[in-house]
C-alpha cells in the first residue's frame, strides 16, 4: 500500500532522527528533502546557477560527501527560497512520496505543499538553543571545528529564512500533530511520534 507520512520542521529538532525510525518501524522509504536542497547549495557554492542545478539534480548527488556542512546547510536555505529551484524538486518528492510500501519525507513543506494528503503529518520542534547544541555536537563528532555561538546564530537565521519566506515557507499544517523534543530524549521522540502515526490509523 502507498501511504505518506509527512515530517516537517525547522533545522536540528529531531525529525531527521525520527523519521529514519518511524520508516525503520514501519518498514517504509525515506527521503530527507533538506538534501535535495544541499546538493543544490553545493552546486551552487561550485558556481552552477541554482535553477540550473536544481533542474539537472540527479539521485547520484544526494550521495556527494559534504553535504551535511555549515556551509552547504547555509548555501541550501539561500537556494531555497528561490521559486523555480523550488518548483524543479517537486515532482522528485511526489514520486517518491507515492512508491509502494509507503514513505516518510522529512523537510518544511511536506505536509503543506509537497504532500498535502499525507495520511499522518508531524510538525517537530524544539528551541533554538537545543537545536544548535545538538547541531553543534553533531560537526564536532564529525571532525568539523566550529563556534557554539555560530552555530546558534546560524540555526536563528535560516529559521528567520525558511518561515520568512513568500514560496512555501516553514509552518505547521493545520492537521499536523505537533511534537515539542526540547526535553525528550531521541527514545522519547521516537515514541511520541509513532504513537501519534498510528493513532492516525
Ligand atoms: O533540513 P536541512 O537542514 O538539511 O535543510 C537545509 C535547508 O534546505 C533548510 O534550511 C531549508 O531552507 C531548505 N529546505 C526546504 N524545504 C525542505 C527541506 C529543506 O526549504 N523540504
Amino acid at each position: 500500500m502507498a501511504f505518506t507520512i509527512a515530517i516537517d520542521g525547522p533545522a536540528a529538532s529531531g525529525k531527521g532522527t525520527i523519521s529514519r525510525e518511524v520508516a525503520r518501524v514501519f518498514g517504509c522509504a525515506h527521503l530527507d528533502t533538506g538534501l535535495l536542497y544541499r546538493a543544490v547549495g553545493r552546486r551552487m557554492l561550485d558556481g552552477e546557477p541554482p535553477i540550473e542545478a536544481a533542474r539537472a539534480l540527479c539521485a547520484a548527488d544526494l550521495e556527494v560527501e559534504g553535504l551535511r556542512t555549515p556551509g552547504v546547510g547555509d548555501a541550501a536555505s539561500k537556494v531555497a527560497v528561490i521559486p523555480e529551484v523550488r518548483a524543479a524538486l517537486v515532482d522528485f518528492q511526489r514520486a517518491f512520496a507515492r512508491r509502494d510500501g509507503g514513505a516518510v519525507l522529512d523537510g518544511r513543506d511536506i505536509g503543506t505543499v509537497i504532500c498535502p494528503e499525507a495520511e499522518a503529518k508531524l510538525f517537530v520542534i524544539a528551541s533554538p538553543e537545543v537545536r544548535a547544541r545538538r547541531r553543534y555536537d553533531e560537526y564536532v563528532t564529525a571532525g568539523e571545528s566550529v563556534d557554539f555561538d555560530r552555530v546558534l546564530e546560524d540555526v536563528r537565521a535560516r529559521d528567520e529564512r525558511d518561515m520568512g519566506r513568500a514560496d512555501a515557507p516553514l509552518r505547521p499544517a493545520e492537521d499536523a500533530v505537533q511534537i515539542d523534543t526540547t526535553t525528550l530524549s531521541i527514545d522519547e521522540a521516537v515514541a511520541t511520534a509513532i504513537a501519534a502515526i498510528e493513532a492516525r490509523g
